[in-house]
Formats: structure tokens, C-alpha cells, sequence
């Protein structure tokens, strides 16, 4: 290929500075090192978290630098590879992951974890390996979101941090399980463990939210109640398998008390998928069905962790990125897992900040961008 060695200008949504919208620039995109695989990117899924990074830096978030390009769920194709990359070849298709596999570290050889260690500190830190970033704009260095950076036409990322995915895939579908989806659906079944016949609530029915749901019902859950103060989630909330649909505004008592007299007590899950800490207990403790449910008002913590009730937390469903992805994309070829059910939008690069306003405004689910159309 033509490029391969050499720079790649194209364009990106560059994050100049927090709580600014994103700019459309020409951007730099140096060729991999070693251990690093230059993508072409095909399509990315615009997560919260990203709108968080930029809108709410600072604010409960870890800082990060900028100038900095977000995105990080996303699928393209293999360029180019740097020296020492084994695994893969110019037009692999693949998915680019915020969360390393190396499969050698103790972690990844453990179970009991997700969180592989390879280069995780230099990626919350916006850059590679060797401490620096493959991407820049008007001679200035531009940090690399999670070590992925998908919202530009080209990034370079680490080669424990890519799933090769097979060839029929459509990219601009399966995009979207490099974050939101795998996310919620891992919650449900591997962080949760949601059993055949259980009852669970759901907080937040956004894709996060609607990929639990989805989760819930493929583990056969017998009532799945979804949550959300936006009511026009619901009617994809049921579509995904939510048995019923309840809205915290219409009730002038805190929402877990309507769920436990809703259900005679409480339900055995629950998630939370808004990204509030205040929802979590509440998911987590406060309706969560034992004998000890009338004396939650005045309880704390410790108290219900005492009383047996867990709570956990997953980074992305508690998958093994780079070997569970590609199994994931095998689970939607064969139809077991929904994901063109959760897009709500195309848009070219070109219009990313209305894809923020689509999502905070809660009128979409998932925007997808097309990198390569203009
Ligand atoms: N742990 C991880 O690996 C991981 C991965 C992806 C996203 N996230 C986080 O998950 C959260 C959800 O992400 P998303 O992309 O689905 O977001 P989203 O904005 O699409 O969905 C959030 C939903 O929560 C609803 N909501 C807001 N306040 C509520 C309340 N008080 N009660 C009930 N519902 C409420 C909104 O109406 C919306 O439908 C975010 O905080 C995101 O940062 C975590
Ligand atoms: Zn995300
Ligand atoms: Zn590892």
C-alpha cells in the first residue's frame, strides 16, 4: 500500500480543550512501532463516556490532557503494521479496544479479571508505549483517548489492544461492541451472573442500559424492570425483553422503594447504568430482595454488605477484550446478540457535535459515524 511507512494526513475531531465542542481538523498520522497497528477507521459509535471526558473533565473524572481525539468504540481495518506484530496483516479487519489483553500477564491468565496491565498507564496517560502520541495537528502533539483515538480517519494502537474479527462482519454494526454494548450485555452475564428465572432492574436505558436488558433476557431472567427518566427508551427497552418499564418521575418516593413494592420485596439484580453513584446504591442495595428490606431507609453501606448483598463493578462486561470480542461478533452473525437495534443515527465525521447533542438530549441511542464518507 501507498502509505505504508509513511505520515497519513487525514481528519479528525480534535478535543482542543475541555468543554468545547470538537473541531473538524487535518490531522498527522505517524506509522506504527513497534508492537503498534495503524487502523483505518470505518465506523465508530459516539459512548458517554467520551461526552463525559469533554464535558466533565475535572469533575468527579480523572484529568486528561489535551489536545486530545476521542472515541473508542469503534471497527475498521489494518493499514499498516509496525515492526515486531505478528498477528496481524494490512486488511484484517478488526476492533480497536480501550482494554488490553496481552494474554501473558497474570491477569489476563487469571479468571478472575479483565484489567490486563499491558501499557495500561501510559494509555490513561493519552499516549503509547514509548510516551508519546502517533497523532498530531499543527506541529502540537494530540493525545490518544484510551489508547484508541477513533474518531479519526486513521489511528495507531498497541498490538495487544486490537480483536481481529472475521471477514463478513459489517463494521459500521459491529462497532459498537468495542464499548456500549459488550459493556452491558458482560454486566448481565459475567459480572452479575444473572440466572434463568430471577428478577432484575435495569437503571439507564441508554446502550449501556438496553444491552443489560438484553443480557438479562438471554439469561432467561423472569422479570426484567427498566428504569429510565426519559420515557421514550421504553418502547426499545421492551423490544430488548424488559418486562416492564417504570419511570422515577412519575413517583414522589425514591424509585427503589417503588421496586421493591412492585415486586413484593425486591429483585435479585440490579444494574445500574446511568454512571451515578447515588443510582448504584440504590440498584445495588436498597432493592436488592432479603428479609432486611423494610430497614433499608435507615441503613448504611457496611450494614447491607453485612447482610450478604454484593456489589460489583465491571470494565467492559468483565470481557477478555481481545479474546472474547471476536466471539461476540460470531454471537450477532448468528443472531444470538441485537446490535443494529441500537442504532439510531449515521453520521459523517463531519457532524460529531450533533451526535453529542443527539445523545445528551436522550434522542438517540447510539449515533454511528461513518469516518470515510465526507
Ligand atoms: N464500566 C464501563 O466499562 C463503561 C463502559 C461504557 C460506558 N460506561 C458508562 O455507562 C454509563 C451509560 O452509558 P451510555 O452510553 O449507555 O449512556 P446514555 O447517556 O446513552 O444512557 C444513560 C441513560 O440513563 C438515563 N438516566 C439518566 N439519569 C437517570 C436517573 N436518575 N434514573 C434513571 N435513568 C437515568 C438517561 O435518560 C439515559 O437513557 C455512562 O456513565 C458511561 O460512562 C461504563
Ligand atoms: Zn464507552
Ligand atoms: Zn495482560
Amino acid at each position: 500500500m501507498a502509505t505504508v511507512g509513511k505520515v497519513i494526513t487525514c481528519k479528525a475531531a480534535v478535543a482542543w480543550e475541555p468543554g468545547k465542542p470538537l473541531c473538524i481538523e487535518e490531522v498527522e498520522v505517524a506509522p506504527p512501532k513497534a508492537h503498534e497497528v495503524r487502523i483505518k477507521v470505518v465506523a465508530t459509535g459516539v459512548c458517554h463516556t467520551d461526552w463525559e471526558y469533554l464535558f466533565e473533565t475535572g469533575k468527579g473524572m480523572k484529568f486528561r490532557p489535551f489536545p486530545l481525539v476521542l472515541g473508542h468504540e469503534a471497527a475498521g481495518i489494518v493499514e499498516s503494521t509496525g515492526p515486531e506484530v505478528t498477528r496481524f496483516s494490512p486488511g484484517d479487519k478488526v476492533i480497536p479496544l480501550f482494554l488490553p489483553y496481552c494474554g501473558e500477564c497474570e491477569r489476563c491468565l487469571s479468571p478472575k479479571t479483565n484489567h490486563c496491565k499491558k501499557n495500561w498507564t501510559n494509555m490513561q496517560a493519552g499516549v503509547l508505549a514509548d510516551g508519546t502520541s502517533r497523532i498530531s495537528c499543527k506541529g502540537q502533539q494530540v493525545y490518544q483517548f484510551l489508547g484508541v483515538s477513533s474518531f479519526s480517519q486513521y489511528t495507531v494502537v498497541p498490538d495487544t489492544s486490537v480483536a481481529k474479527i472475521r471477514s463478513d462482519a459489517p463494521l459500521d454494526k459491529v462497532c459498537l461492541l468495542g464499548c456500549g454494548v459488550s459493556t452491558g450485555y458482560g454486566a448481565a452475564i459475567n459480572a452479575g451472573k444473572v440466572e434463568k428465572d430471577s428478577s432484575c432492574a435495569v437503571f439507564g436505558l441508554g446502550a449501556v442500559g438496553l444491552a443489560a436488558v438484553m443480557g438479562c433476557k438471554v439469561a432467561m431472567a423472569r422479570r426484567i424492570i427498566g428504569v429510565d427518566i426519559n420515557p421514550n427508551k421504553f418502547e426499545k427497552a421492551r423490544q430488548f425483553g424488559a418486562t416492564d418499564c417504570i419511570n422515577p418521575r412519575d413517583y414522589s418516593k425514591p424509585i427503589q422503594e417503588v421496586v421493591v413494592e412492585k415486586t413484593g420485596g425486591g429483585v435479585d439484580y440490579g444494574l445500574e447504568c446511568v454512571g451515578s453513584p447515588a443510582i448504584m446504591v440504590g440498584a445495588s442495595f436498597e432493592i436488592w430482595h432479603t428479609l432486611y428490606n423494610v430497614f433499608l431507609v435507615n441503613l448504611d453501606l457496611i450494614s447491607f454488605l453485612l447482610m450478604g448483598r454484593t456489589l460489583k463493578g465491571t470494565y467492559f462486561g468483565g470481557w477478555k477484550s481481545v479474546k472474547d470480542v471476536p466471539k461476540l461478533v460470531d454471537d450477532y452473525m448468528n443472531r444470538k446478540l441485537k446490535l443494529d437495534e441500537f442504532i439510531t443515527e449515521k453520521l459523517p465525521l463531519v457532524q460529531i457535535n450533533k451526535a453529542f447533542g443527539l445523545l445528551k438530549s436522550g434522542k438517540s441511542i447510539r449515533t454511528v459515524i461513518s469516518l470515510q464518507d465526507s
